[in-house]
C-alpha cells in the first residue's frame, strides 16, 4: 500500500431512495475505487449529474455509502467513515478533512473575517492569530478590506466564494475537498485560487476537486478521475 495514501474509497456505491417518488431508487455511484495520496490533486470529471458532488459528500461523511466504504487517514490512523461515531467524524472534519462547498452557507451577522477565522479558533488558535491568518488569506484572494468586517450575506457570488475558499483553506487540513471552487470567479481570481491549491499540494495536502473550467483543471490537477467510466485518465 502507498504509504502516502490519505483517503480512499473501496467499491463505493451510493443509491438515493426518493421517498417523494414512491421510493424510486437512483443509483449514482457504483463500485468507485479512488485513492488519493499526499501532494496529489485529483480532479473528478464527468458530465453534470454523474455524481461528482455526491462523491465529495461521501468523502466528507455527509452521505453514507450504500455499499463499499470510505477510508480516511487521520492523526490516529485509518477510519472507515460509515463505522465511525458522530463525534469521531466531527474531529476528522476539524483536524483532517477540509471541504469547500459550492456555495457559502452564510451565517447571519457574522463578519467575513470571523467566518474565515472560525476553523482555526475551533482548533484552539487564539483569536488575534486566527484573525491575522484570515486577513492574510483574504488579502491573497484580493477580497477588498472594506468587506472584511461585514457579514457576506450581501456580497457578490464571487466575493462569497472567496470567503468560502479562505474558510476552507485556513486550517491547512491534510485532506481538501473542493466543489467547483472557482465557478463564480474571474480569470485573475481563479488564478489566485489555483496558486493557493498549488501551495496546499506543496505542503503535502491530498486534494480532490471538481473544476468546471477545463483550463483551471489542467492548471491544478495532477490527474483526473472519470466518473462516467470510473477509470483514471491523464489530465
Ligand atoms: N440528496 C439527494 N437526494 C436525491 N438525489 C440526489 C441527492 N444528491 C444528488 N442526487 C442526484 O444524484 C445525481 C448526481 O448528482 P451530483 O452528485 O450533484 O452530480 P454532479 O456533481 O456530477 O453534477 C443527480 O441525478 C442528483 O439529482
Ligand atoms: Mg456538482
Amino acid at each position: 500500500m502507498n504509504p502516502d495514501l490519505m483517503i480512499e474509497t473501496r467499491g463505493l456505491s451510493k443509491t438515493f431512495v426518493l421517498h417523494q417518488q414512491h421510493g424510486a431508487r437512483l443509483a449514482v455511484l457504483d463500485g468507485v475505487d479512488l485513492a488519493v495520496a499526499r501532494g496529489e490533486c485529483v480532479a473528478l470529471v464527468g458530465p453534470s449529474g454523474t455524481g461528482k458532488s455526491t462523491l465529495l459528500r461521501c468523502l466528507y461523511g455527509n452521505y453514507l455509502a450504500s455499499g463499499g466504504e470510505v477510508r480516511v487517514r487521520g492523526d490516529a490512523g485509518w477510519t472507515v467513515l460509515g463505522e465511525a461515531a458522530a463525534r469521531e467524524v466531527l474531529l476528522l472534519r476539524r483536524d483532517t478533512i477540509g471541504y469547500v462547498s459550492q456555495f457559502l452557507h452564510v451565517i447571519p451577522r457574522v463578519p467575513a473575517l470571523d467566518i474565515v477565522a472560525a476553523p482555526l479558533r475551533d482548533r484552539g488558535v487564539a483569536d488575534g492569530e486566527a484573525r491575522e491568518r484570515a486577513a492574510v488569506l483574504l488579502r491573497a484572494l484580493s477580497l477588498p478590506e472594506r468587506l472584511w468586517r461585514l457579514p457576506p450575506a450581501t456580497f457578490s457570488g464571487g466575493e462569497q466564494q472567496r470567503v468560502n475558499i479562505a474558510r476552507g483553506l485556513i486550517a491547512e487540513h491534510p485532506i481538501l475537498l473542493l466543489d467547483e471552487p472557482t465557478a463564480s470567479l474571474d480569470a485573475a481570481n481563479a488564478e489566485r485560487v489555483a496558486q493557493l491549491i498549488d501551495a496546499a499540494r506543496q505542503r503535502g495536502a491530498a486534494i480532490v476537486g471538481i473544476f468546471h473550467d477545463v483550463a483551471i483543471r489542467d492548471r491544478v490537477a495532477s490527474r483526473c478521475f472519470s466518473l462516467t467510466r470510473a477509470t483514471e485518465t491523464a489530465p
